[in-house]
């Protein structure tokens, strides 16, 4: 019983420091470093999410809400939607804190909360935080979401810190995710291999780039969540090269 209850306050002082400490070193992570260190984490300790990260991501989907016509929000202490069966079967632990990707219903929904999603996954990088995209493995709670008729949950980013920071996963080699002519410029192979990195349902990385007259186009071959993972592609693509879309 002495046991338990000093290692319960060890845990708590300990998650609480931990926190404060994140809180008070600020970030000098730039994004490309934030694309090579992100890998999908589902395992997550106790420790919450400091007030002024909270602050940093909210004032962040406000700007991209704005922005780009969505209603994303940040959930908190709401542990609900990966305590089920959905979660456990996506080997979920710990998540309590999610983004619900929410907008009005229309053809370039997807794509646009998998742009704008994944701005949130790099600042939660930068912030020392681990994120996962999901799509499928977790439950929606009405409730909390309280949507309208007309808007759409498009997927949920768990959002934490991580047990681990999560493992690389394998890619497709650069022929597979372009049309290539051979008068590439430099900074067009530098997006490619940055959107590589970027998280796709399934790892299935269907997305295509072509450079053509001095343009960049880029398309998605039929696949599930393919238009979300374009919208993540593309952000990563302009974070490599420096073009915009
Ligand atoms: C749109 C989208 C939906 C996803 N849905 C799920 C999901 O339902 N369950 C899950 O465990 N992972 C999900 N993932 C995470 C992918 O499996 C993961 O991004 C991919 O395997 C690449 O690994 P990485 O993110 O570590 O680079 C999803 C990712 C994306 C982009």
């Amino acid at each position: 019983m002495v046991y338990l209850m000093s290692y319960y306050t060890y845990n708590t002082i300990y998650n609480h420091v931990f926190s404060y400490i994140y809180m008070i070193i600020p970030s000098d992570m730039d994004l490309s470093e934030a694309i090579i260190r992100r890998h999908s984490v589902r395992r997550y300790t106790d420790t919450p999410i400091p007030p002024q990260a909270i602050n940093e991501l909210e004032s962040l989907i406000d700007e991209c809400n704005r922005t780009a016509d969505l209603h994303m929000r940040l959930i908190t202490d709401e542990p609900r939607a990966f305590g089920g069966r959905m979660a456990r079967y996506g080997s979920f632990e710990g998540v309590r804190n999610y983004v619900a990707l929410v907008g009005p219903k229309g053809p370039s929904l997807d794509e646009r909360c998998g742009y704008y999603g994944e701005h949130l996954v790099l600042r939660a990088q930068q912030l020392g935080l681990n994120t996962c995209w999901v799509g499928l493995t977790y439950s929606k709670i009405p409730e909390v979401l309280q949507l309208h008729n007309d808007e759409k949950l498009v997927a949920v980013i768990a959002i934490g810190y991580g047990v681990t920071q999560g493992v690389q996963h394998k890619s497709k080699p650069v022929e597979k995710v372009t049309r290539l002519h051979g008068n590439e410029p430099e900074w067009f192979m530098r997006g490619v291999k940055a959107a590589l990195l970027a998280p796709t349902a399934l790892n299935q990385q269907k997305f295509v780039f072509e450079y053509r007259d001095g343009k960049v186009l880029a398309s998605t071959k039929w696949g599930f969540y393919a238009e979300v993972d374009l919208g993540i592609a593309k952000y990563h693509f302009e974070i490599g090269s420096g073009f915009r879309f």
